[in-house]
Formats: C-alpha cells, structure tokens, sequence
C-alpha cells in the first residue's frame, strides 16, 4: 500500500549510502543553503544527508498534508483537537492579539484579566505584601506533575541567572522521598504552596499537596492562606479549600504540556518577576508570528520537523538525542520527552485507522559537555545512527567565566564535526604507528579506533541564554512538534496512552493493602503484589 513518504524513502534509497562531506565538496555554499534564521535563532541542518532534491520532497509532504492550512486553524481556535473537541490555543497566552474567537467568543479579555492577577499576585509575594505567617515568603513549592511541572521546573533552572525572588522548588513524584526531601529545611510559616494541576484530580499531585497542607499545619494555623492554585477545575480548588482571590484558572484548550505561558507559569513568574515573564512571552510570540509568516522553506519550526521527518520516518533513526551545550538547559531533554513523545507517540490516523509508518521518534539527550562523557561512545561508534540535535548560546552569562564558555562551545562543534568527518581506518592505523605497534596488532588496535562518521547532526544557535530566547526556543520545538504532527496525520493534542496505567494503579493500591484478591491480574503482577505485602509484613 502507498503511504505518504515512499516518494522520500524512493529518494532516501538511492541516496543513503553517500558521504555528507561529499555534499560539501560538491556545493561550497551548502553550510549557508542547509541553514535558516528566526530572529536570534540559527539553525544549520547541513551536516544531514538532505540534498535540494530530498528539501524539496519534505516540502512538497509539508504542503500536501495541509500544515499550513492546520496551523491557520489552531492559531484561529478551531477545534483541532478533535478526539477532545477541543480548541488547541496556548498561543493565545503569549498573543498580542486583542480578539481570538473560540465557539464564536473572545477568549482574550479573561485571559488577560487571570494575567494582571497572577502579575499582581507575583509582584505581591516578591515585594512582601502578601506575606506568610512568619512573614516575608522566602520559599515556593510547585506541586504538579507532567506539564504542571516539566515546564515551570525546566524554565525556572533556564532563567536562574535571572531569579531575584524567593527560592522556587518543584514536587511532582507521588514518592514521600520527593515532597519529603523538598520539604526538608524549609520554614512553613514563610513558604506559599502552588498546587498546579489542570484537572485537580492528578493522584500523584493531589496526594503531595495534602502531605504539603498537613506539613504546614503542624506549624500554622491556616495553612490554606499560604497555598495558591493553578487549575481548570475551580470548583475543585473551592473542595480543597484554596479560596478564589489565589485560583488562577485556565481553559481546557491548554494542553498540559503546552502550558508554561499560562498560569502554570506562575512560580518562573514569582522567581524572576511579571516584567521578565514578559519577555519570554514575548519570545514566544516572535517564534509564533515567524511560523505563522515565513515560506516554509525559511521556516524554522518546519524545517525542524521536516528533519525530524526524513531521520525517523524516512531514513529509520528511532531515536534522536537533544544535546544543549547549555547547563540551565538541563531539564530542557526531559521537558521534550513530555512535549515530543506524549504529543507524537500515538497509533492511529486522526481516523482512528493504524498508522502505516512509524510515529514519533524517541527523544533524549543530556546537557554537553556530561554527555560526552557518559553516552557520546554509542552516538560515534555504536552500530545504530543516533541523529544530534546540538542546541548552543555563544555567550554565557558569567562574563568572569567567558573562557569556559568558549571551551564549552568548541566541544559542541567539535562533537558534531566528529560525528560528520570520523576517522578512517588508515588515519587511525597512521596515529597507532606513529606509537609504535606493527603487524596484525597494529590492524587489530587501529580498527578499535575508527570512528565512521558520516552521522547525522543539526545545530541550534542563538547568542545567549534570557527569558525571551528561552520563550522563543520552546515555541519553536512546540511548533515542531505540530507540523510533525500534521504530517504523520495524527492528533498530537490528546494523550489517551496515560490512562490506562492509571487506571491500574488506582486498582492495585487494594491489591498491595491486600483488601483485594486481584482476581483477573496475571501470575507475575500476583507474584510481586505478594512479595511487597510480605516485604512490608
Ligand atoms: O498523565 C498525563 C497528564 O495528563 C499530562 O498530560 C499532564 O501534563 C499531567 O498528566 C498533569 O495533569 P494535571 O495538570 O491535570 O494534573
């Protein structure tokens, strides 16, 4: 049966055993061709096995699939979301627009209402005007989990050289160790508690926010004046007994992991101030209008997926790997597993029927320079491709340490200038000569020091690391995310794959209690439920 990328994989047939430095030899501009630019952002793909001919068939997919008529329709509120009903907007919480319709209503007046509350409430906490019992808050403890915490967690280490309020803490395990461990040294009476949670169900954060709210009881006499909330559900935060003046609601066409622009950016915003928080909206914003705006061959946000495309799709790499040469970034692989493989790790076509090509692709990745020294070894000689995404600032933001940034800097484009060159056999037998070995030992121990090379890589640059970079830098994987989903034809705005160990969960506590036989489980889940009961005697 024919499926949509046998033109590529025709392509990709005659074209995959070639040498990308060999595109190079041939086309002396190709670094300046491969490569696009959005406002601080360069992004060079030219060291991948992608010719004009192979550009052009990803772009013709782009077309075809309809992603510029889907991107229209979700930045106009139309209900993409089509497994939920639901419009798909986070935009609109970064948007200056003053009018975004959503069932024929303006969604932005509220919107912008729930931001000047969260600003006021913001500003208060950090100026000292809303105050814990004991005073001036020094700590906030971000209870949520998925994307009520990757994003609010990961941006809050991205932006600490800019954090000048209280100290920001992140609970999401449904693990005592977790809150227990976070908890520890801190003062209740000076700590504000964010329950953030879309639905206000979420097992793991309910159950931390009610060890949170016991914590705090031991030491204050109303705890619930020091929790605020973060939810779609307001009826639930009114159950748990946070009152209304600190709920900050959001609609149901946020995804969860789509959601650091809205309230459950609260804490970065607490941490570093409404006017910073701004400036990665602001960011964001530039990255949208510039996908919004640019041919797709210039478009940054397309060009990312269509990479991602021809790697996973066409060429059969399962994984890729996410490598900033950024330490802040360093939740930023994690936050992308949440964004790329909850968004793209689906079965079926929007019409329910199987998928005749793979889905999304593995994401992964460490901050550099660790990484080199712990998985770099499979990414070079190991016998799988794994494609690099290498992310990059060219300045760091401790000008006393600007030496090691620059060391930091020359590692990244020494890694993907290995990955594309290698070592050939002779080279690396020249190297062991030159050390003295002859013979067949000479053969033996210069053949473990070949690197293959021709392994494909991209490389992000922009010139330093803020709130507005860091805003454009997650709108632009966002939207990557998108085209890749529109082009693999599948819903990225649902995430059905969670339930069903949930469900199981919640059918297992009883089990493990032993105030329930399992009846129906399997031998090996019976097995182990009996060793914890025994273990915990
Ligand atoms: O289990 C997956 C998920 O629904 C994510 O999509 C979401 O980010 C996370 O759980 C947390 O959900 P909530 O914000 O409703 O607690």
């Amino acid at each position: 049966m024919m499926n949509r990328f046998d033109p590529l994989l025709s392509h990709a047939a005659t074209v995959k055993d070639r040498h990308i430095l060999d595109l190079f030899a041939a086309d002396p501009s190709r670094a300046e061709s491969f490569s696009a630019e959005a406002g601080p952002f360069l992004f060079d793909y030219s060291k991948t096995n992608i010719d004009a001919d192979g550009m052009a068939l990803l772009l013709d997919l782009a077309a075809q699939t309809g992603v510029a008529a889907r991107r229209d329709a979700m930045f106009s509120g139309e209900k993409i979301n089509e497994t939920e009903g639901r419009a798909v907007l986070h935009t609109a919480w970064r948007s200056v627009e003053d009018s975004i319709l959503v069932d024929g209503a303006n969604v932005m007046p509220a919107l912008r209402d729930t931001r000047a509350r969260m600003q006021e409430f913001a500003a208060a906490v950090r100026e000292g005007r809303y105050n814990g019992q004991g005073g001036t808050i020094t700590d906030v403890v971000n209870i949520g989990i998925g994307g009520s915490d990757l994003g609010p967690a990961m941006a809050s280490l991205a932006c600490a050289a800019f954090a000048d309020g209280p100290k920001l803490h992140f609970v999401s395990n449904v693990d005592g160790a977790h809150i227990h461990d976070t908890l520890a040294g801190l003062d209740p009476e000076t700590t504000l508690v964010v329950v953030a949670s879309k639905t206000f169900t979420t097992i793991e954060t309910m159950t931390n926010a009610e060890s949170a709210r016991r914590w705090m009881a031991e030491v204050v006499t109303e705890p619930a004046k020091q929790f605020a909330a973060i939810s779609s559900a307001t009826d639930r935060t009114a159950t748990f007994g946070i009152p209304a003046e600190r709920v900050f609601g959001f609609e149901d066409w946020v995804g969860g992991r789509y959601s650091v622009w809205s309230p459950i950016g609260l804490s970065l915003m607490i941490g570093i101030g409404p006017e910073l928080f701004d400036q990665f909206l602001s960011g964001a914003a530039a990255m949208d209008a510039h996908f919004r705006t640019a041919p797709f061959a210039h478009n940054l946000p397309v060009l990312l997926a269509l990479v991602g495309l021809w790697h996973n799709q066409v060429l059969g790499h399962a994984t890729r790997a996410v490598l900033p040469y950024e330490q802040r970034l360093a939740r930023l692989p994690a936050y992308l597993q949440q964004l790329e493989m909850e968004s793209n790790g689906k079965r079926v076509a929007m019409d329910g029927s199987d998928l005749p090509y793979h889905s999304g692709p593995v994401v992964w990745g460490e901050p550099g320079t660790n990484g080199q020294h712990a998985f770099y070894q499979l990414i070079h000689q190991g016998t799988r491709v794994v494609p690099c995404e290498f992310i990059v600032t060219a300045n760091g933001l401790e000008p006393d340490l600007d030496h090691q940034h620059l060391l930091l800097m020359a590692n990244c484009l020494a890694q993907s200038e290995a990955l594309l060159r290698g070592r050939s056999l002779a080279e690396a037998t020249e190297i062991m000569r030159a050390k003295g070995l002859e013979g067949a030992e000479l053969d033996r121990q210069a053949r473990h020091r070949v690197f293959p090379g021709n392994r494909p890589s991209t490389t992000l640059m922009f010139d330093q690391l803020t709130p507005a970079t860091l805003g454009g830098l997650i709108a632009l994987y966002e939207h990557r995310v998108f085209v890749e989903g529109v082009v693999l034809g599948i819903n990225s705005f649902d995430q059905w794959g969670v339930e069903l160990g949930k469900e199981l969960a919640l059918a297992l506590a009883p089990v493990l209690e032993g105030t329930s036989d399992g009846a129906g489980k399997d031998g090996s889940t019976l097995q182990l439920a009996a060793r914890i009961r025994a273990l915990r005697g």
